[in-house]
């Protein structure tokens, strides 16, 4: 755990920290309804909006590469934050287009920042708060003074079409954001973070190995119930420990933005933490789990819809693959998404 702030009166606020400056997203255009689903699947429409609040998801067309999404959500984070250019770039994926080398350093080169520091992190779910995280580090450590995080998933490429305990729930999707130095007093300092994993459920979400399953398709399974009630309780727990550092009650917090896997888990988390239930953002209605994406996605529809707005207080939670967890908080700044389709 480590918090940017530091108890000394008077000398919290000139301590250096990393600053959200810059948010994007790219959604591939074609989306598939709950009915448009393959009647082999054997689900309906009311199964999946109950269970899931899922109505649709995104899904690329096979041209579309993840790094084609990274760059577009990468550059229209730039945009947002009025930037050409940045010190680093942290990619957060699970679906690479491509086993070695990491996609980073391309879509770096693509996005024209140069000879930049830049790499994968493959935390599933909870991969744009590690991506996050690390990018902070690499800022506050004075290493850079920006970086761009990016999270970007085509999860179409690897869940089974005719698994319906995966199918109906994931899309695709990307999101960024950009971060710059600055100071703890400004509003979009990253305030606290909380970064966890517990390797002895890898197997509850997971895509074998050659060797685990050296024949047939290796498809991505998830372990849906067991996985529910983890997510429930860590991501819970992650939260609360970014509030007690940043000594924010519950009824303070203004966005609670936790991956955007399913409804009742939100609903639930917000529900244990104490938090006014208007402040929990939950919009996967239209996108469904875009894992590492989800987050950057769920905060540029927040702001759309008005419901994260610049001054409140803002915890950022999730949970996946690993399993691994984490929990960041910001007090939400001034700035203006920047989205588009591709
Ligand atoms: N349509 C219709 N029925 C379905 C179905 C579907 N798409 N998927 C599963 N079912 C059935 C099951 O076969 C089961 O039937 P049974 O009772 O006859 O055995 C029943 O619905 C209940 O299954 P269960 O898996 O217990 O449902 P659930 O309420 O837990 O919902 C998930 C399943 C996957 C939506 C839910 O567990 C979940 O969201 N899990 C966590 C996801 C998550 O947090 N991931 C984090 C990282 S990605």
């Amino acid at each position: 755990m480590h918090t940017a702030e530091t108890a000394s009166p008077g000398g919290r606020h000139e301590k250096p920290a990393a600053v959200l400056a810059g948010l994007g997203t790219c959604l591939p255009t074609t989306e598939f309804d709950n009915a448009s689903l393959p009647t082999q699947l054997d689900t309906n429409d009311e199964w999946i909006r109950t269970r899931t609040g899922i109505a649709a998801r995104r899904r690329a067309a096979p041209s579309v590469s993840m790094r084609d999404l990274a760059c577009e959500a990468g550059a229209n984070a730039l945009r947002s934050a009025g930037l050409d250019t940045v010190g680093g770039l942290v990619l957060a994926t699970t679906t690479p287009d491509r086993p070695c080398p990491a996609a980073a350093p391309e879509v770096a080169e693509r996005l024209g920042l140069g000879q930049v520091p830049a790499f994968d992190i493959s935390s599933v779910c909870s991969g744009f708060v590690y991506a996050t995280t690390v990018a902070a580090s690499l800022i506050t450590s004075g290493i850079v003074d920006s970086v761009l995080v990016v999270a970007a998933e085509l999860y179409s490429r690897i869940v089974d079409p005719l698994d319906r305990s995966t199918a109906v729930i994931f899309g695709d999707g990307a999101g960024a954001v950009v971060l710059r130095r600055g100071t703890a007093a400004e509003q979009g300092a990253l305030l606290a973070f909380d970064l966890g994993s517990d390797g002895s459920g890898h197997r509850l979400i997971h895509v074998p190995g050659e060797r685990e399953q050296p024949e047939g398709p290796r498809w991505f399974t998830m372990a849906g119930r067991k996985v529910y009630l983890r997510a429930v309780e860590r991501m819970t727990a992650s939260a609360l420990r970014v509030m007690k550092d940043c000594a924010w009650a519950p009824e303070t917090i203004g966005a609670l933005v936790p991956h955007q896997a399913n409804s009742r888990i939100i609903e639930a988390v917000a529900e244990r933490l104490g938090v006014p239930p208007q402040s929990a953002v939950c919009e996967l209605a239209r996108v469904g789990n875009t894992a590492a994406a989800s987050i950057p996605l769920a905060l540029a529809d927040a702001l759309t819809t008005n419901q994260l707005k610049p001054g409140a207080r803002t915890v950022l939670t999730a949970f996946g693959g690993g399993l691994s967890w984490g929990s960041a908080a910001l007090v939400w700044p001034q700035l203006k998404a920047v989205r588009s389709e591709f």
